[in-house]
């Protein structure tokens, strides 16, 4: 069984060794780009760490878990133009050192890029790994429209957050487990409690993100923070003081989230109002809630190497980037 560090480099290591064509080049150095920055690589080390519970030749795993990635990072070039981000992992966004064609069409090509590593799993899953990728991937999407449509929208509720988040990021981490684990021959059942594990890890994932883009460090963090504030990002964080802000606070709240402002006094502003209603011991208790849900669904698995799972979801809990 590999460690997490060794997982790690595997990754790296394969990713690194895709050739990409030279020309045109800025439709290829931008993919370059951005996965040379990195990231944590969560999602294919889960694939693979989910392949390790039942599997014992790692290879088989790979290429699904570099479509996983790939796709992910798909995902961030367009996520950062829709978000009008400008960092990531510490450097320039893709639109911002290329421009808004350019992460589009990368990112297209890294979409196609995935089902071309998807479709290298074994012919005799070929046909399901497909089925959980797309549905999670159309869900994806799902999401990230909820997530743009609540910018303009005065009535989310906290169920509606909840359901955006899990479409938008959780339910790419179930996929990420089930594929690891249909991979390696698990059963119907077991793939199940994989992806509840993936979807419930996911959602206090996302929730910690929605945290730390509030209360991060830019330094360690390596995107704007402040972003969601600026952009009036309906997140659990906003929602939960609503429902527990007096009159004056919930007209200032309501006032600074129907604006275009997104200066550093609207972020400051919010934050001390977030601050004064404990949200970010209440938004850590919620994220606690969801890994307990997770790690529930761990332990119904029946596997001896569940251990770099626990460790490693533990850790994203913590994380500070
Ligand atoms: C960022 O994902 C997008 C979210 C779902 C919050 P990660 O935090 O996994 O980004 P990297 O890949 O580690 O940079
Ligand atoms: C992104 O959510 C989810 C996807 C990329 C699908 P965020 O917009 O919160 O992610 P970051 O904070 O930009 O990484
Ligand atoms: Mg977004
Ligand atoms: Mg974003
Ligand atoms: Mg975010």
């Amino acid at each position: 069984m590999k460690s997490i560090q060794e997982l790690s480099s595997l990754i790296s290591d394969e990713l690194s060794s895709i050739k990409y064509p030279k020309t045109p080049s800025s439709l290829y150095e931008p993919i370059e780009y951005i996965l040379d920055l990195g990231g944590k690589r969560m999602r294919p080390i889960l694939v693979l760490m989910a392949y390790q519970l039942f599997g014992k030749n790692i290879e088989k795993a790979i290429p699904p878990a570099l479509a996983i990635e790939i796709f992910h990072n798909f995902t961030l070039l367009h996520d950062d133009i829709m978000d009008n981000a400008p960092l990531r992992r510490g450097q320039k966004t893709v639109h911002e050192k290329w421009n808004n064609n350019v992460a589009i069409l990368s990112g297209d090509t890294m979409l196609v890029q995935a089902y071309q590593l998807i479709s290298d799993v074994d012919n005799t899953i070929v046909k399901q790994v497909l089925a959980v990728f797309s549905k999670a991937a159309i869900e994806v999407c799902e999401g990230q429209q909820w997530d743009m449509d609540f910018e303009t929208q005065s009535d989310v509720s906290i169920t509606d957050y909840l359901k955006m988040i899990e479409y938008k990021t959780a339910v790419l981490l179930g996929a990420a487990l089930q594929i690891g684990g249909i991979t390696a021959g698990a059963s119907t059942k077991e793939q199940n409690h994989l992806y509840a594990f993936g979807r419930d890890l996911g959602i206090a994932f996302q929730l910690k993100d929605d945290l730390l883009d509030a209360f991060g460090n830019i330094e360690t963090f390596g995107k704007q923070v402040g972003g969601d504030i600026m952009a009036n990002k309906k997140t659990y964080l906003y929602l939960k003081a609503l429902s527990l802000s007096d009159k004056k606070q919930r007209a200032d709240l309501k006032q600074y989230f129907s604006t275009n402002d997104t200066s550093q006094l609207k972020i400051d502003s919010v934050k001390a109002i977030f601050y004064k209603l404990a949200i970010p011991e209440l938004t850590t208790n919620l994220i606690k809630e969801y890994h307990l849900k997770a790690m529930d669904n761990l332990a119904a698995i029946n596997s001896e190497n569940k251990e770099p799972l626990l460790v490693f979801s533990s850790l994203l809990m913590d994380r500070v980037s």
